[in-house]
């Protein structure tokens, strides 16, 4: 989307829901659904990538819909095919029209990318609206719980101003983006636990959890391999070069990552090189959540879903890799198309460990408000 009115006045939105002041109302939903985050890999480590999703989508639904996410629920996996899609499409190169808006001119008979676009457009519309049927109708029911949505469909009612499709795609994108993007960090981490092992106990013992996540955004960052792609809206000129408005840009994500001249051993997944005075800032250091002012709006939100997921499975868990099956860290485990992204061994630490999940995580599955 350009950065124009409609663009600042969802941005608006997205703020009112994501600001900082925002992270006590978080809090709860990120403590219980990380909860039942270690009891379902206790109870079916198998399903851990689908388990990661699951307590992403979750948090962002309680927040945003008032309801909680069940694991293996189709409408998630549903969303995060659409998010699979939405990401495919967006990465320069992936459809000539972007390169060249000079074929908008062609008929739309002769556009043939058209019927894709439209199709997938058709597909994240109905997916993003049978969330806004289930409140409405649980609104009819009386059993709607209070949350952001219904809030949110009361002041456009007053406001007049955005159709339904500019509404149903802005609660959608909070739901995608709220999803994918811890689930895929999560899943990182892991795998920087399984291929490079050294950190784990130092985390553990002594280590600040924090420098973990930061190292996690920073070693393979989310999206995809190239940044999230905007478009100029009016000429530039950068050292000499000019670009027209129009022009395509993007941040060159794993490639500033691995960038020896920017990170000492840029290839290993090492916490301690965030041991620093940026420690506490979450946006220094890296680029994971974007480059500049179209920084990701949800970035506090992503941060703690992480840092409460990390910190709890690796206090609980060991992760190694199957032997035979090395995991190929250098694929982006964002377009899976519902698999997981690589095989692992799960084990809990002790039968001390997973007494305490059934303690204190049991009672998360079945927990309802
Ligand atoms: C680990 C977690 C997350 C990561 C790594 C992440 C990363 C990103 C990145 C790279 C962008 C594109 C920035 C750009 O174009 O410069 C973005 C945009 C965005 N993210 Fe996130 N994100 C995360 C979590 C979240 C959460 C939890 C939410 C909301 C619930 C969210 C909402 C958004 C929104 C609304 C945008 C679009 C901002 C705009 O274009 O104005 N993100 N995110």
């Amino acid at each position: 989307m350009q950065y124009n009115d409609r663009w600042k006045k969802l941005r608006k939105i997205m703020h009112s829901i994501l600001n900082n002041r925002q992270t006590e109302v978080y809090k709860p939903f990120q403590d219980l659904e990380s909860r039942q985050l270690l009891h379902d890999y206790l109870q079916t480590p198998k399903e851990w990538y689908t388990a990661n999703g699951r307590f992403a989508n979750s948090v962002i639904m309680s927040v945003v819909f008032g309801r909680r996410s069940i694991l293996g629920d189709p409408a998630t996996a549903e969303l995060f095919r659409t998010m699979e899609d939405f990401l495919r499409e967006t990465q320069p190169g992936a459809n000539m029209v972007d390169a060249y808006p000079v074929l908008n001119g062609l008929p739309r008979f002769l556009q043939w990318w058209r019927h894709r676009g439209e199709e997938i457009f058709r597909r994240t519309r109905a997916c993003y609206k049978r969330e806004v049927d289930l409140i409405k109708a649980k609104q009819t029911a009386g059993t709607q719980k209070d949350c952001f949505t219904v809030e949110f469909l009361k002041q456009c009612e007053k406001e007049k101003d955005l159709d339904e499709t500019a509404r149903l795609f802005a609660l959608g994108s909070l739901m995608e983006a709220g999803s994918d993007t811890s689930k895929v960090s999560i899943c990182q981490i892991i795998a920087g636990a399984c291929t490079y092992p050294d950190w784990v106990p130092r985390a553990r013992k002594e280590l600040d959890a924090v420098c973990v996540v930061k190292e996690g955004f920073r070693w393979r960052p989310n999206i995809a391999e190239i940044g999230a792609p905007t478009v100029l809206i009016k000429d530039d000129e950068y050292e000499g070069y000019k670009f027209p408005a129009g022009t395509v840009f993007t941040w060159n994500a794993w490639a500033i990552a691995l960038n020896p001249n920017e990170y000492e051993e840029p290839e290993r997944f090492w916490p301690e090189r965030f041991l620093n005075a940026d420690l506490r800032n979450p946006l220094k250091g890296h680029y994971a959540f974007g480059p500049g002012r179209r920084v990701c709006s949800g970035w506090n939100v992503g941060e703690c879903n992480v840092f409460i997921a990390i910190a709890r499975l690796l206090y609980c868990f060991d992760f190694e890799e199957v032997k035979g099956q090395p995991i190929d860290t250098m694929t982006i485990p964002q377009f899976t198309g519902g698999k997981d992204p690589f095989k692992l061994n799960i084990k809990v630490r002790s039968e001390a460990h997973a007494r305490l999940i059934e303690r204190e995580c049991s009672a998360a599955v079945t927990h309802e408000y």
